[in-house]
């Protein structure tokens, strides 16, 4: 359990996985509530794939890659679930100090079988086989996903709080990030906060919650139409909140 680094401490969550708690940012990579792994799996990963699991190729943009939780879980849920899906992840990360210590994270026992994929991320920033491409972009997210048009089926918006790292939370940000996605693209987030939701909506998103009972309501946001979740009547939270606006750049 000696893992850290001179901006990063080791923090146990309650569903008994490891997450860290970032000095620089005064925040925690994860809900310590929630759990680390549960945060990832059901927050992002499962909510993503219940819409997308029947695809054969399935692209990703996992912001950010931080520990890597959200693309080491779903490698987890994949092999858990029996599916034969391709799945390729594109992952910025700022933090290369951070990148080279996961190699002696306190990873959960359900990410022991993807060791191989941990250490080719943490020595190369890259793995590659037969079924899955994962590459970790080291440097700035708001320029790597100018790079993309119409490619993603699945963003896992997982950045540190609007309160900390207001850039990749504003209006302008989601328009690039609209741009990179695909027309039935799917994005999942941790945050409910309505200036978070706004920047979504008013790029053309329509919003809903993902609830469940072992966690604290999150938001699903989609370009096309879903069935399977609740969605949030925007029209009415704006008329009641008048003074709310998204966070800009
Ligand atoms: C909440 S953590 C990500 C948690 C991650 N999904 C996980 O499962 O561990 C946020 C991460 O965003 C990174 N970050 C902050 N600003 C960034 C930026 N502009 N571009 C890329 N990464 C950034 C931080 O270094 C940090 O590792």
């Amino acid at each position: 359990m000696s893992w850290g680094t001179s901006k990063h401490s080791l923090k146990l969550s309650e569903d008994g996985s490891y997450t860290a708690f970032s000095k620089e940012y005064d925040e925690h990579y994860h809900s310590t509530k929630d759990g680390a792994l549960q945060e990832s799996l059901l927050k992002h990963v499962q909510p993503a794939f219940k819409i997308k699991e029947n695809q054969q190729e399935i692209n990703i943009l996992d912001i950010c890659y931080g520990l890597g939780f959200n693309t080491l879980a779903t490698l987890y849920y994949i092999k858990k679930n029996n599916l034969t899906c391709r799945v390729n992840i594109y992952s910025p990360e700022l933090d290369a100090t951070l990148i080279d210590s996961l190699d002696s994270f306190t990873y959960p026992k359900e990410f022991e079988e993807f060791r191989d994929v941990i250490l080719a991320l943490c020595n190369d920033n890259i793995y590659n086989d037969s079924s899955l491409h994962v590459e970790i972009f080291v440097g700035d997210a708001r320029e790597y996903i100018k790079r993309f048009d119409d490619k993603f089926d699945i963003v896992y918006q997982d950045a540190f709080s609007p309160s900390v790292n207001p850039v990749l939370w504003t209006l302008e940000y989601f328009l690039d990030i609209k741009k990179a996605m695909k027309k039935d693209g799917i994005l999942t987030t941790y945050s409910i906060a309505l200036k978070t939701r706004l920047a979504l909506y008013e790029n053309g998103f329509n919003i809903y919650i993902n609830s469940g009972k072992e966690f604290r309501d999150a938001t699903v946001a989609s370009l096309s139409v879903l069935d399977d979740f609740l969605d949030v009547d925007m029209k009415h939270k704006i008329s009641c909140n008048k003074d709310v606006s998204p966070l800009r750049d």
